[in-house]
């Protein structure tokens, strides 16, 4: 793929929540949520969400939301981009896309979490970081004793900013 040019990026609609679902099986070690999740992202928060879309294909997704309460805290929730469009910075152009919005015009702080083995979703956050030139931390948030019996390795906060 020469994604650069070619791939376009925009708010999803609800009928998409079902090739978003799909995309989401398609990576692991992504948490797989019911379809409906997915129409709810792509209707009610579809303003803090982005569909990457090329040759009328869904390649990527960003799901997120203002935080209730910190309305200047945008929580980044899953990234997702097909295997064969890795590697160019497509999550990248997909975070950057989504705080260019007058939507979050007033966003100063990302949040998200990691599970620590997650190597190329944490440099996508070290990316932004050195982008928008703010510091960025890290702690406990959701531990492997929350999730109970489940195999589920630990989430840990990432907190990027505030950078203005
Ligand atoms: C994490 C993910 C969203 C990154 O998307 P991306 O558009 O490829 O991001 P980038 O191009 O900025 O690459 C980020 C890192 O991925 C790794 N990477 C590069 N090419 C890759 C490839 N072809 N396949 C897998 N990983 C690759 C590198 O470590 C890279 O870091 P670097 O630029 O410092 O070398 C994507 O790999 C993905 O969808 N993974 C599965 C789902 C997931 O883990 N999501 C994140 C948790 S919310």
């Amino acid at each position: 793929m020469t994604e650069k040019l070619e791939i376009q990026l925009r708010l999803p609609n609800l009928e998409e929540g079902k090739p978003v679902h799909e995309l989401i099986q398609r990576c692991p070690p992504l948490d797989v949520n019911s379809s409906y999740n997915y129409f709810l992202l792509c209707s009610h928060f579809r303003d803090t969400c982005v569909v990457a879309e090329a040759n009328d294909r869904i390649v990527g997704f960003l799901s997120a939301y203002l935080i209730p309460g910190r309305a200047e805290t945008l929580f980044v929730w899953q990234v997702a981009v097909d295997e064969a469009a890795r590697g160019h910075g497509l999550a990248g152009r997909m975070l950057e896309h989504v705080m260019a919005r007058p939507f979050c015009a007033d966003v100063h702080t990302l949040e998200t979490t990691i599970s620590p083995s997650n190597l190329p979703s944490r440099r996508v956050f070290q990316h932004y970081a050195e982008k928008v030139g703010a510091q960025s931390s890290e702690e406990t948030f959701i531990e492997v004793h929350h999730f109970g019996g489940e195999a589920h390795e630990e989430e840990r906060l990432i907190r990027i900013g505030p950078w203005k």
